[in-house]
Parts: structure tokens; sequence; C-alpha cells
């Protein structure tokens, strides 16, 4: 791919813009020497400003969503991509979230510009649980953890029963619950299913991916050994 249109993928600027970069000779190889918008470089030769390149395609990462980010390139408010460097959000092909957490959700969000690899997280065949840890306005009756497993609940304007989830209570007000599927706004309304609101959502673990020591807002890049403990499902 020439240099010019691999830079405007990245999200360095448009066409024109990029051009402009390559005649102020902002674009070196790792030496110095001055690139030219036609040439051929491997990706990890590539300076612009005396700086490595982005990652080429294939960029995955984890992110610890904060509470009050919206899962969107382009709402109103605070986005995730304002917790990213600025360029990501301009990348082609796009670096979406892998499915969206609401914005009061807080926790594990996967993000990849690889489309493939999305397809295989969300895929049922895969078989990725999600965790939650759900703080309560209510106290729990106690019946929930059987309803949720029944594999019968029905949510308020769906049409199929849910597939049965774990809750694990840690205290009056606090539980865990385990989903093997993703609905629109899924535990919010199935506490609500159940005559209960939910105060505060975190999602703590994807598949077999938690957050580790990983901060609120802060994020980092997965590799392969990630990936493959994001699927090693027991
Ligand atoms: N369920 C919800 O209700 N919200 C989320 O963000 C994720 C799962």
């Amino acid at each position: 791919m020439k240099l010019v249109k691999l830079l405007a993928n990245l999200g360095y600027g448009s066409r024109k813009q990029v051009q402009g970069m390559f005649r102020e000779g902002l674009v070196t190889d790792a030496e110095g020497e001055v690139l030219y918008a036609d040439d051929v470089v491997a990706h990890e030769a590539i300076r612009v400003e005396g700086e490595p390149l982005d990652p080429p395609q294939g960029l995955t990462l984890m992110l610890h969503k904060p509470r009050g980010y919206t899962c969107s390139t382009k709402d109103k408010g605070r986005l995730i991509y304002d917790l990213l460097p600025p360029r990501y959000r301009d990348r082609a092909p796009v670096l979406s979230s892998v499915g969206r957490l609401d914005r009061d959700t807080s926790g594990l969000l996967l993000m990849t510009d690889d489309g493939a690899l999305l397809h295989r997280i969300v895929s049922p065949k895969s078989r990725l649980d999600k965790a939650y840890e759900v703080t309560l306005a209510e106290d729990l009756r106690g019946d929930e953890a059987a309803r949720f497993a029944s594999g019968t609940l029905l949510l308020e304007s769906d049409d199929k029963p849910l597939l049965p989830a774990e809750l694990e209570v840690r205290s009056p007000r606090e539980a865990e619950l385990v989903l093997h599927e993703g609905r629109y706004h899924q535990v919010r309304r199935m506490f609500a299913a159940v005559g209960n609101h939910v105060e505060a959502l975190h999602r703590s673990r994807v598949g077999g991916l938690a957050l580790g020591g990983l901060g609120e807002g802060q994020w980092r890049m997965l590799d392969a050994a990630d990936l493959d403990t994001l699927f090693n499902v027991p």
C-alpha cells in the first residue's frame, strides 16, 4: 500500500493533509531518511515526526470503560474514543467496540478493527460468557437466581425467553451475574423483570479475559496470548 494511503487509513489526516506531511519531510525511516508518498517501506521502519507509526490493521485492545462514556464515534458528551489516542477514532477500517456497554456501565470493553475477530467474539459458537457485578437499589428477594437460571424468563418486548444465566449473591444488594448472550440493556432489564433496579453495573470479565490491574479509563493492546485467554472458555 502506498504510504500516503497507509497514513491516511491510520488516521494521520486526510490524503491531502498526509501529502502535506510528506512535503514537509515529517515522514522518515528509522534512520531519519525522508520518505516519499509512493515509497514502499516496512511498517515498523516508518516514523512520523520521529515517532513509530501506530499499529497496522489488526489492532485489538481492552479498555476499562468508566461510567459516563458512550460507546459511539459521534454522540454528544464523553465518548470511549476520548480515552484513546485521537487518531484511533479516524482509522479505516474503523476501530469499533465489540458490542456496547451502556453509558452508565463501567468495565471491560473490547475494541478491534478486525471484522472477522469481532464476529468470532460475538458469535454464539464461541460461547464467551460475560460476568457483571451488579449493585441494586432494593434488597434481593431470594428467587432471582432461580428465575434467571430457568431459561423461561421473558423480557418485555422480547419474543424469545432468555438463556439460563447464573446469579451469585454477594450481599443483599450486590451480586455477580454471568450471561451467555447479549441483549439490549440485558442486565438492567432482567432486574427490572424481578422488581428491582440496577444502581451500578460493572463488567468484570468477557470469556477468559478479565481487567486485571487495568485502572478506570486505561487501556492496553491485546496480543495473541490475550486472545487465547479470551477464547479459552472451560
Ligand atoms: N446489560 C446492561 O443492561 N447494560 C450493559 O451495559 C451491559 C449489559
